[in-house]
């Protein structure tokens, strides 16, 4: 590679790739242009993390054992994002590991996919004491990471479990019971509202509601359902 290649930006790189494609007469970017590498989406996700570091930005980095960032295929087409870890969760490290993490995995299951095959992650990456929801300026201090998360993943699809992921990820005061069930936009990305697992600890019969809000998302992600209740 010549002198003058290595001093070029990835911006000059990118205004040249423009260019190419207006000339071609594109009045949009072919999706490939966007198309990051699995690999690639790794690597952004542990910068990340690293920007998160030993985490000290809000109040309950005091009660923490660990820091849950999130975890699955960087690849998914499909991402769920819960409230904030709990007591299994603080002391493995790891999203949805307890009780109400069996119901999401059973759901994930159901739906044709394995818990790796897709990315989970809260909308606060550390414990809330006592399982209280989380408050608004922890969720002001974290919500950014989680946002970055994101736009690395950028899949096709998320569901949002209960009313905390919800309502801050929608910016909305609307319950869980007024929005599950229709599907929002977030960035452009399909966003379906549904409630969150450790209800249907409480309400079995409950769960047939988030079965057709999943139906709903296999639909639109084009994938055949096989389990029909
Ligand atoms: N509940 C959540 O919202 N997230 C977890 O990771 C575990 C329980």
């Amino acid at each position: 590679m010549g002198r003058e290649m290595t001093d070029r930006t990835i911006k000059d790189n990118l205004i040249d790739l423009l260019t190419i494609y207006e000339k071609m007469g594109f009045d949009s970017l072919p999706e490939a242009v966007f198309k990051v590498p699995k690999s690639d989406k790794e690597a952004l996700l542990k910068a990340i993390r690293e920007d998160i570091g030993d985490c000290t930005r809000c109040k309950l980095h005091t009660g923490r054992k660990n820091i849950v960032f999130g975890e699955g295929d960087p690849g998914t087409r499909l991402m769920f994002i819960g409230e904030g870890p709990g007591a299994d969760e603080d002391e493995t490290g790891r999203p949805f590991v307890g009780r109400a993490g069996k119901v999401l995995e059973s759901l994930i299951n159901k739906m044709g996919f394995r818990r790796e095959d897709v990315y989970i992650a809260n909308i606060v990456k550390c414990r809330p004491p006592g399982n209280r929801e989380p408050e608004g300026d922890e969720i002001a201090a974290c919500r950014g990471f989680l946002e970055r998360q994101i736009q690395v993943v950028a899949p096709d699809a998320i569901m949002t479990l209960g009313n905390v992921s919800t309502k801050t990820l929608l910016s909305t005061d609307k319950t869980i019971g007024q929005m599950r069930g229709n599907f929002c936009d977030y960035n452009g990305i399909k966003l379906m509202p549904t409630y969150h697992p450790s209800y249907f600890l409480r309400n079995p019969s409950k769960k047939i509601f988030t079965w057709n809000d999943a139906v709903k998302v296999l639909n639109y992600l084009g994938i055949e359902v096989i389990n029909t209740k």
